[in-house]
C-alpha cells in the first residue's frame, strides 16, 4: 500500500513513522509513505496557504491552490483509491472503514488545519473524510497518523501470527476478553482457574462469554452491529 499525506507539519509524522508496526510494514515493503509539506505547493510569494474567510468570522481558511496542485500532482503519478480529507465533522473511523481501507492501494490523507478549508476542497478534490472521535485537535495531522496505524496493521503480512489483527477487539464484533501472563498468583490476586487447565475447549468458552459479558457490559452497541459512538 501506498499513503501519501499532505500536511502543513510532516514533521509531526517523523517519530510515529519510524517506529513500531508502520516502520516495520516499511521495512517489510509493504508499506510506501511520503510526506508533502502543503508550503510547497503555495505558488505564493510567502508560501502562504490560508486565506481570510469569505463574509468574515474568526479564523484563517486553508486555500484550494496548493491543496488542488498537490493532489493533482500526485493524481498524475497513480491512480487512488481515496482522498480522505481529516475533519471532526465527518463519520468517525471505525473498525469496519479501517478493514475496508486496508485493502486499497493508493490512499491520500489530506490534514486540515485553522478555521477549515475552503468548502470547494470537500466538494471536488476529496472523495472521503474521517474523524477519529467527537472532539477538535489543533489539527489533522494526530487523526491521520491515527487513521494510517488503524490501516496498516491490518495489511497482510505487516502483523505476525501472535499479535494478529483477528484477535483484536472489534474484529469480531466483540471486545477482546481478558488476558493474563505469569505468574499465576500475585499478591494473592488469582489468574481464573480454567486458564490454568489443559482443556482447550475449555479455555475457547470461557475466553467467548468473557468477550460476550465484556461488549455487553462496555459497548452494547456493538451486539446491535451499531458502532459504538
Ligand atoms: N481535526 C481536528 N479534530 C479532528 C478530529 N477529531 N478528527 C479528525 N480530524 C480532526
Amino acid at each position: 500500500m501506498r499513503i501519501d499525506i499532505i500536511s502543513l507539519f510532516p514533521e509531526m509524522f517523523e517519530g510515529f513513522l519510524s517506529s513500531s508496526i508502520p516502520l516495520r510494514a516499511r521495512k517489510k515493503g509493504l508499506l510506501e509513505l511520503e510526506l508533502h509539506n502543503l508550503r510547497d505547493y503555495s505558488t505564493n510569494k510567502y508560501k502562504s496557504v490560508d486565506d481570510y474567510p469569505y463574509g468574515g468570522g474568526a479564523g484563517m481558511v486553508m486555500s484550494i491552490e496548493p491543496i488542488d496542485r498537490c493532489i493533482s500532482f500526485l493524481k498524475s503519478q497513480r491512480d487512488y483509491d481515496e482522498v480522505i480529507f481529516t475533519t471532526p465533522d465527518a463519520p468517525v473511523l471505525d473498525q469496519p472503514a479501517a478493514n475496508a481501507l486496508s485493502l486499497c492501494r493508493n490512499l491520500i490523507l489530506l490534514c486540515g488545519h485553522y478555521k477549515g478549508v475552503d468548502e470547494r476542497v470537500r466538494e471536488h478534490l476529496v472523495t472521503r473524510e474521517l474523524s477519529i472521535g467527537d472532539y477538535v485537535l489543533s489539527g489533522g495531522e494526530l487523526a491521520a497518523a491515527v487513521i494510517t496505524d488503524a490501516v496498516v496493521r491490518l495489511i497482510p503480512g505487516v502483523l505476525n501470527d501472535e499479535t494478529s489483527a483477528l484477535s483484536d477487539s472489534f474484529q469480531d464484533g466483540l471486545l477482546s476478553p481478558p488476558v493474563y501472563t505469569r505468574p499465576p498468583e500475585y499478591k494473592g490476586w488469582k489468574v481464573p482457574e480454567v486458564l490454568l487447565s489443559g482443556n482447550d475447549k475449555l479455555k475457547a468458552e470461557w475466553r467467548y462469554q468473557q468477550a460476550l459479558s465484556r461488549t455487553k457490559e462496555r459497548k452494547p452497541r456493538l451486539l446491535d452491529g451499531i458502532p459504538d459512538e
